[in-house]
């Protein structure tokens, strides 16, 4: 997609981080929008923060809720003629022991970070096929690449988003249509998500003091969400099959290439060098 004017952009988790700086951006390059979150007060934010240069609408989806998707997927359409992009964005944070874990953390985050993606895409997806142009912009993470201690359950969907979207990229490719998908990969970039997300105590089992776990992540986040925004919406118009994220998205990328299983170490002596301290 070689410019934004005048196109329609759905964006789930728009009032916060990520998805209200590509709203703002996107708004910026002409792009009407239609914007959802389940945090009322944060998408009503983003709504006064795009201006009224473009058309947009909004709605509380949850997207942990099929229904929810595609009937706010057919109202976009209804609303607004037609849709040209998804971005797949909402998600939350879970740290918690494989062991400690409870099930119905886990179940939460599948919900919100997998299912989430994949009821976005499908129900997007066939009128996407209707416009002139379509993308599917997936968001993954760098945790996506590689797997971290404490971070099982936002391991298994990010991996899972990662693997269905470029399977989807493949599939619409071998179809010959006007939709196109991009994977994205974010490090560390400073938004609410550590502050939103659950910690169970279990944490403690692996040495991590859970009273002060935030604070710690947060210490590398070092991309502001407003640059994240922009390197997505450049690797969508150069259709990039994926997109990496700030400078440590990078650092982790060649980590795996060079040492496909035994970055594992680094990982671990760097979770401890880091608990020490
Ligand atoms: N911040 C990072 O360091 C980082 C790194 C890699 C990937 N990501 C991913 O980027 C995406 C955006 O996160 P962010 O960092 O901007 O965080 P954020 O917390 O600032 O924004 C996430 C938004 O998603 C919304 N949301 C949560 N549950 C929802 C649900 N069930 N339905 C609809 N909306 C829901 C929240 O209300 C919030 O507005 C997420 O998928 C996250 O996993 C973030």
């Amino acid at each position: 997609m070689k410019s934004f004017h005048d196109k329609v952009a759905a964006i789930t988790g728009a009032g916060s981080g990520m998805g209200r700086e590509l709203a703002i951006e996107l708004a910026a390059r002409g792009c009407h929008l239609a914007l959802s979150d389940v945090n009322e007060a944060g998408l009503a934010q983003t709504v006064s923060l795009v201006g009224d240069r473009v058309r947009v609408t909004h709605a509380r989806v949850d997207v942990a809720v099929r229904e929810q998707v595609y009937a706010w997927a057919d109202a976009v359409v209804r609303d607004h003629g037609k849709v040209n992009l998804i971005f797949n964005n909402a998600g939350v944070g879970l740290g918690a022991s494989i062991e400690g874990m409870r099930y119905e953390d886990f179940e939460w985050l599948m919900n919100i970070n997998f299912w989430g993606v994949v009821y976005g895409t499908k129900a997007f997806l066939p009128h996407l096929k209707r416009a002139e142009e379509g993308h599917i912009i997936n968001t993954s993470s760098v945790f996506g690449l590689i797997g971290v201690p404490s971070q099982s359950a936002y391991n298994a969907a990010k991996f899972a988003v990662r693997g269905f979207t470029e399977a989807l990229r493949m599939e619409l490719e071998m179809e010959g249509c006007k939709v196109s998908a991009t994977s994205v990969h974010p490090g560390g970039i400073k938004t609410n998500i550590a502050r939103a997300a659950r910690l169970d105590p279990s944490v403690g089992q692996l040495g991590i003091d859970h009273r002060n776990a935030t604070v710690r992540f947060e210490k590398n986040f070092i991309t502001t969400a407003n640059r994240a925004a922009r390197i997505i919406l450049r690797a969508v118009e150069k259709n990039q099959r994926r997109v990496l994220v700030g400078p440590d998205a990078y650092v982790v990328d060649w980590m795996v290439r060079l040492m496909p299983s035994l970055y594992q170490r680094l990982v671990v002596q760097f979770s401890r060098r880091t608990m020490a301290a």
